[in-house]
């Protein structure tokens, strides 16, 4: 099966064998005959955040489980319950139309539901651990459900135990958020603000937040669409306090936020900039004009072309700056 409908950075890449399931007995039973005894299997989602450096020489299975359900409720609190399958984008504004809180920043980040554990999705100022009640994961091998809370996911930026000690091991079924009743409204990117004053904005609600996340996102994010992409193609890097204070004396306008720790956080999008590969093309790969932390496939490039791009832009900024980038995407 051609995968590049499948995947937004539209890498032609195939699979072996592909399925897609819409509830938990059809998974397990998908698994339990095989089209081939002994092949590895993945889970796909909306495929967003993964680039194809080449065939997938296995049995890749679409998770598309639907359905949003109230599952319970307190004083401050309303329990959303969301199947894998639904968009993530379409969950937050129907979370948005109740007036349930919580989710509004995260408002616009394609992919779905499923996925949004997996790296403790991130944007204006909140991750969805802020809001992650808990999830309803199938262990492909043991055919057995399992239950995660918060504590358990062990959540970081851009980071969950799905990512790593349980990397490929688990199908998520569904994801429960705990959305407020009473928005506590988080407009601490100064970008929000600065959008909202733009729209005229005098009453501040979810749905004026969500709108500015929208427009900011749109002014210079790549639309999938049109252009293949994953988003940021690398994580922000933390730096030491020293070798913070080492590069913000060699070079007085690095864009960097402290973080926890005493550590600082620095604008991959900055240090890739300064190394001059904003709006760079070769062939089909390229780094988006308006944003150098996503990397772009304007048509054919091949998962390949784009990685090789990502190991040039990763090794210039080592070499100006002496910090190593890590890549954010899922590279197969
Ligand atoms: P996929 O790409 O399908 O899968 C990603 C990984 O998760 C793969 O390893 C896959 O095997 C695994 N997986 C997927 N679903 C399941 C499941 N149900 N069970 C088990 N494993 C699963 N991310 C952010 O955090 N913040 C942003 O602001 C942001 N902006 C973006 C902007 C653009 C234009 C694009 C294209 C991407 C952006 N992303 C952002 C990245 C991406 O949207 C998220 O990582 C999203 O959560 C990926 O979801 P998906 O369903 O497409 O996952
Ligand atoms: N910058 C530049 N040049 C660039 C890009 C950025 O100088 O080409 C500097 C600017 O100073 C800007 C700062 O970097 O103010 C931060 O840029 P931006 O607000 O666009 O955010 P980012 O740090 O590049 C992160 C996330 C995004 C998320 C935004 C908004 C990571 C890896 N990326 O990007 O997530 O949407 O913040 O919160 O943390 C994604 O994960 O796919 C993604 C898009």
């Amino acid at each position: 099966v051609s995968l590049r409908p499948y995947n937004t950075f539209g890498i032609a890449a195939q699979a072996r064998f592909f399925s897609s399931f819409s509830n938990a007995a059809e998974l397990e039973e998908l698994l339990k005959t095989p089209p081939q005894q002994g092949l590895p299997h993945m889970i796909l989602g909306g495929g967003s955040n993964i680039l194809f450096t080449q065939n997938f020489d296995g049995f890749l299975l679409k998770n598309e489980i639907k359905g949003i359900s109230v599952v319970g409720e307190d004083d401050s609190y309303i329990y959303v319950k969301a199947g894998a399958g639904e968009t993530w984008h379409g969950f937050v504004m129907d979370c948005i139309k109740h007036n349930r809180a919580g989710l509004e920043n995260l408002s616009l980040i394609p992919g779905n539901v499923g996925a949004s554990p997996m790296q403790n999705i991130g944007a204006y100022g909140v991750e969805i651990k802020d809001c992650f009640h808990e999830l309803e994961a199938y262990h492909l091998h043991d055919h057995a459900v399992v239950k995660f809370n918060n504590a358990d996911c062990r959540f970081g930026y851009r980071e969950s135990v799905f990512k790593r000690q349980y990397k490929g091991q688990f199908a998520i079924l569904s994801v429960t958020y705990r959305l407020a009743k009473t928005p506590k409204l988080n407009t601490s990117y100064g970008a929000i603000e600065e959008e909202l004053k733009h729209m005229g904005v005098h009453e501040l609600t979810i749905q004026a937040i969500s709108q500015a996340v929208i427009n900011i996102r749109s002014s210079k994010l790549p639309d999938p669409a049109k252009i293949g992409n994953a988003g940021s193609f690398f994580k922000n890097p933390t730096v030491s306090a020293e070798k913070h204070a080492a590069l913000k004396e060699a070079f007085p306008h690095i864009v960097a936020y402290p973080v926890a720790g005493g550590e600082f956080k620095l604008a991959a999008g900055w240090l890739i900039e300064q190394c001059g590969w904003k709006g760079f093309r070769e062939g089909d790969a390229g780094v988006h004009a308006r944003q150098a932390l996503v990397l772009v496939n304007y048509a054919d490039a091949t998962g390949n072309e784009i990685y090789q791009l990502s190991q040039r832009v990763m090794d210039s900024v080592a070499e100006k700056f002496g910090v190593e980038l890590e890549r954010e995407v899922n590279i197969i």
